[in-house]
């Protein structure tokens, strides 16, 4: 940790203790944080005394910050995040196994290499969290298909691993990425996130448990969460320096920016008989760094005290495969070749979301549109190859 953060840190703890763990004898939050000379002896303590302390800080007027747990941090959506945090004023330590994420995603960050399901690993870095967002988990909708045990493993097992090492440290509240496949294939769209969440692919169902065991840590435990079930992730940080980085990548816009420079196959189009207006499937491309500000807004909602929640992360708007196609085609200036193939197991005609929850709950509202997704997306993709040519 560098010095000023070290001071923040030592400040943040003193005004927790001042305000609300020595001063509040008998009220229970303070037992087991002090040694005997009366000195605060760690950072861990009830999630009560945080979101008090946060709300007392917006009163007085002085600068808020936490200090927030971003497991899968050194990943596409989790480095977005944890920029983001970082430039809202609160202090970011990365967990990453580096399994599918990059240190040069994290620079400029502490980096703690470790595993979800590394419960001695988790208590060493967790007692210095007030928050946890968490991003590590595996998210290929086909691939849990044929490897479910992969999913349920790192997902479910490594997710609780998580959950549990989170109580046992006291850190009472977390951010958590879930999805629009907790919905499988919904009756109804734009889809609201009261219908029944019947995912259709065990990814889904491993972000439905996962759900449901916040569900169940919150009415036990006082545990508080947010699960944003994101739509269709896409897009850059403007500076071209953080972006979209899967291996394998799977997902349309990269895949068809790629195409359009002339750096992979014709783009195959999977499925053209979808009952949607041209036939290909409709998704909601939600940009990356507005998705990263609704992590700011919930962690603010959850910091604040208020309960915990589940919303959409998404548009609202609506774009099939044949109109991203053409939003590529008119970024780039170059024509991607394609070919209309057989629809791809799995995937449902229309997903949508109805982002009302979230605007009326968070405040939080997307400001980007497919023409900034593709936009960014495509600079990411340039700067990454002047880099690669020096
Ligand atoms: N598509 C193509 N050709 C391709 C790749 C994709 O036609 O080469 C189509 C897909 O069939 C789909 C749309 O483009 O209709 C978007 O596909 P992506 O693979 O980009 O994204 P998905 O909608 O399949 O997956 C995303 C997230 C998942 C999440 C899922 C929810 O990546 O994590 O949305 O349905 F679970």
């Amino acid at each position: 940790m560098c010095m000023h953060s070290h001071a923040r840190q030592k400040l943040f703890d003193s005004v927790l203790c001042t305000m609300f763990l020595c001063s509040s004898p008998g009220s229970g939050i303070n037992s087991g944080n002090h040694d005997s000379h009366g000195n605060c002896c760690g950072r861990r303590r009830s999630t009560l005394a945080l979101s008090q302390a946060v709300a007392a800080k917006h009163a007085d007027g002085k600068e808020k910050f936490v200090v927030v747990l971003v497991i899968g941090g050194a990943g596409y959506i989790g480095s977005h995040a944890a920029r983001a945090l970082k430039s809202a004023g609160h202090e970011v330590i990365i967990f990453d196994n580096l399994s599918t994420g990059y240190e040069f995603l994290a620079a400029g960050f502490e980096l703690v290499k470790g595993d979800v399901l590394d419960p001695a690993a988790l208590a060493r870095v967790l007692p210095r969290a007030d928050a946890i967002m968490h991003f590590a988990a595996y998210a290929y909708v086909g691939e849990s298909v044929t490897n479910p045990k992969k999913y349920f493993h790192n997902n479910v097992e490594g997710g609780l691993s998580l959950l549990n090492a989170a109580l046992d440290a006291g850190v009472k509240r977390i951010i958590f990425s879930s999805s629009c496949a907790v919905y499988g294939e919904p009756a109804k769209v734009p889809i609201e996130e009261n219908i029944p969440r019947q995912p259709v692919n065990p990814y889904g169902v491993s972000k439905l448990f996962f759900e449901q065991a916040l569900e169940a840590y919150d009415r036990a435990y006082g545990f508080r969460f947010a699960s944003l079930r994101y739509f269709n992730a896409a897009g850059a940080d403007d500076s071209g320096e953080i972006g979209e980085l899967h291996e394998p990548e799977t997902h349309l816009i990269p895949l068809a920016l790629r195409t359009a420079a002339g750096l992979g196959p014709e783009l195959q189009v999977f499925g053209s008989d979808y009952p949607t207006p041209d036939g290909t499937c409709v998704r909601d491309y939600i940009h990356v760094n507005d998705l990263a500000s609704a992590h700011l807004k919930a962690l603010d909602h959850l910091a604040a005290g208020r309960d915990s929640f589940a919303v959409n992360v998404g548009t609202g708007t609506g774009a099939s495969v044949q109109e991203v196609i053409t939003a590529v085609e008119e970024a780039t200036g170059k024509r991607v070749p394609r070919k209309m193939v057989p629809r791809r197991p799995g995937d449902p005609p229309i997903l949508v979301a109805n982002p009302a929850k979230a605007q009326g709950l968070l405040q939080w509202k997307a400001t980007r549109g497919l023409r900034d997704v593709v936009r960014t997306a495509w600079n990411w993709m340039e700067r990454r190859r002047e880099t690669a040519a020096r």
